[in-house]
């Protein structure tokens, strides 16, 4: 059985655009791959985040994989600090990976923009990535969109060890959704859909309650033709709408744009937040009911050792491989 390998930060509540990009994905893919879901907390603190809150957020993203479907009977759920050979490898990866590829990299030049004080962890960020990814043989990474040039930089890291040291590394192929991979803000449809938006019309978090859900969406930018196409040069708030729409339900966008013919803007955003709503809702219930248990611990520590069993095999053969350690 081939190897699935995907992580998520639990930098804020997750929005649609992670869960239509990802977690659907991960969904769908877990009967037939061995998989490990992580909570990248290292990668969170990348950027300054305080504790209660990152601590909350470890424990609801761990609620959330398991309430969108994820079953951690079959799929391998834990938390990245908790398996050090992440970090360990993430090492050992930097000591091969170039600053000029680890600028280049747009995720690096979008959030060091404009700060003053950058911390080294985010231009080494892209190692850590490759280490989740390198310590489990994995075969697919299913991602949305944005982590397309992190994983191209992986598959360079692991051939780059491989020739230089050992062949040792699966090169890992990306998956990317068609429909779903870019979800765009909704009032900024040329910027991507992020949990880390200030503006709260942007975005709309898996676990906003569907009256506030039916207010982002009624508000969402679109334009003054009054007519649903798919156009996403032209369109980009309307194309955006109808590819939420799509995932969600699963729908053609074809088959969408024939539903709306002749109808206005109003019926449609109506369509699309009950789309919406009815996706979350199951969800949201459920999460309410594993965020309250004890659930959560159990799995989480289970995940942990799973996990911790083929990292420890992967950082042997890499650290004997550079020549690190005794024997
Ligand atoms: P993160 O936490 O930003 O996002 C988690 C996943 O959600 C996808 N995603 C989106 N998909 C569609 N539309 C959007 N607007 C949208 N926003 C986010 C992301 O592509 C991602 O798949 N670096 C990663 C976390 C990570 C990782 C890994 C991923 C760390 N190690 C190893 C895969 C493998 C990140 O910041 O994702």
């Amino acid at each position: 059985m081939k190897t699935i390998f995907s992580g998520i930060q639990p930098s804020g509540t997750l929005t649609i655009g992670n869960y239509l990009g990802a977690i659907q994905q991960f969904v769908e893919l877990q009967n037939n791959y061995n998989c490990y879901f992580c909570i990248v907390d290292e990668h969170a603190i990348t950027v300054p985040q305080d504790r209660l809150e990152l601590r909350k957020n470890i424990k609801s993203l761990a609620a959330l994989y398991i309430a969108s479907g994820i079953d951690p009977d079959s799929s391998t759920l834990f938390i990245q600090s908790e398996v050090p050979e992440h970090t360990q490898l993430g090492w050992m990866l930097q000591s091969i990976s170039y600053v000029g590829e680890l600028e280049r990299m747009t995720q690096y030049k979008d959030k060091s923009q404009g700060q003053e004080a950058i911390s080294s962890a985010l231009l080494t960020y892209p190692s850590l990535m490759a280490a989740d990814i390198l310590l489990y043989n994995t075969d697919v990474v299913p991602v949305g969109d944005d982590q397309k040039q992190h994983l191209e930089l992986t598959r360079n890291l692991a051939q780059r060890f491989n020739n230089r040291f050992n062949d040792i590394f699966t090169v890992p192929e990306v998956r990317i959704p068609k429909v779903g991979a870019r979800i765009m803000s909704l009032q900024e449809p040329s910027k991507k859909m992020s949990k880390s938006d200030t503006n709260q019309k942007g975005f709309i978090s898996m676990l906003d309650e569907p009256k506030r859900i039916e207010k982002k969406i009624k508000s969402a930018v679109t334009d003054s033709e009054g007519i649903v196409k798919f156009d996403k040069k032209n369109k980009p708030g309307v194309s955006n709408l109808l590819t939420i729409y799509s995932s969600c339900t699963g729908e053609s966008i074809a088959d969408l744009e024939k539903k709306y013919e002749g109808k206005g803007y109003g019926d449609f955003k109506q369509g699309v937040a009950n789309a919406v709503i009815d996706t979350l809702r199951p969800i949201q219930e459920k999460y309410e009911q594993l965020i309250q248990s004890d659930e959560l611990d159990a799995i989480l520590d289970q995940g942990r050792d799973k996990a911790s069993l083929s990292a420890g095999k992967t950082i042997k053969k890499a650290k004997k491989a550079m020549g690190l350690g005794r024997k």
